[in-house]
């Protein structure tokens, strides 16, 4: 067997190139990371979690329409997907306050918001993913205003959708980070490219608390060292019917 190109890797996931032209291989880790990896620790069984929720919830996503990388999910670990020009910024939802909106504005957390209040953060460790206005992704051409338009729609549709989701299994969306790419369907063609959900969909990205007890059933267990994380995730899991393997094989 020939030995797989490893294109990239990030703090939780490696992407390696894929077996056809346009497709690459999206390996989970069990690394976590929290304040820019300032914090870091390996939790067993996190990666194949995120995984099989991620391509529960991408599956999903896509039923509803909304185009994204999710291909197919080749074992525990992988993930193939489409190619995409990832478009470096980051997309946070928010229907109650919590995490770094707090500090920043002086909130409590749990507090509601009247609105669905949607963020953007320029995707770049080196500065510490900084907050940014839609004027300086077109002033510095990350997205464009139709890009952006085609990005504040769809993610506004997954969190109704996702909200809607979880509300059926018992947890509130606290919130959620999202990220897009562009899809070159044709590279020679002129066409323009397709806007489509990149990434993860995960209780590595969202916040989720239990309906009944406001309980933190994602990566805060790990940012706030509640310890649980891996069965706060395996909880979320099995109420989305999400079949995991044994991890400790
Ligand atoms: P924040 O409150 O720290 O800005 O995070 C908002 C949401 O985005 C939360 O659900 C966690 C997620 N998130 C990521 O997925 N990656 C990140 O690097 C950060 C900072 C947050």
């Amino acid at each position: 067997m020939t030995k797989r190109q490893r294109l990239y890797e990030g703090k939780a996931k490696v992407i390696f190139e894929g077996p056809e032209a346009g497709t690459l291989v999206q390996y989970f880790k069990d690394d976590a990371t929290a304040f820019n990896a300032q914090k870091k620790d390996v939790i067993k069984g996190k990666g194949v979690l995120n995984n099989y929720i991620s391509e529960h919830i991408m599956t999903a996503v896509g039923d509803l329409g909304i185009p994204n990388h999710f291909i197919a999910r080749l074992n525990d670990r992988e993930q193939l997907i489409r190619k995409l020009e990832i478009i470096p910024v980051e997309v946070v939802v928010r229907n109650v306050a919590a995490g770094s909106i707090c500090p920043r504005l002086g909130l409590e957390e749990g507090a509601i918001l009247n609105n669905k209040l949607v963020e953007f953060f320029l995707k770049d460790d080196s500065l510490g993913d900084p907050i940014v206005a839609p004027e300086h992704i077109f002033t510095f051409g990350w997205a464009t205003p139709k890009e952006l338009e085609i990005i504040v729609e769809d993610t506004l549709r997954i969190n109704d959708f996702l909200t809607e989701l979880f509300l059926g299994i018992g947890v509130r969306l606290i919130d959620f980070k999202l990220e897009f790419g562009r899809f070159y369907r044709d590279q020679d063609a002129a066409d323009d490219p397709v806007i489509m959900l990149a990434d993860e969909i995960s209780p590595d990205n969202c916040r989720l608390w239990d309906a009944q007890t406001n309980e933190k059933m994602d990566k805060d267990r790990f940012r706030r060292d509640l310890g649980g994380l891996v069965e706060a995730y395996q909880e979320i899991a099995q109420r989305m019917g999400v079949n995991i393997p044994d991890l400790n094989q």
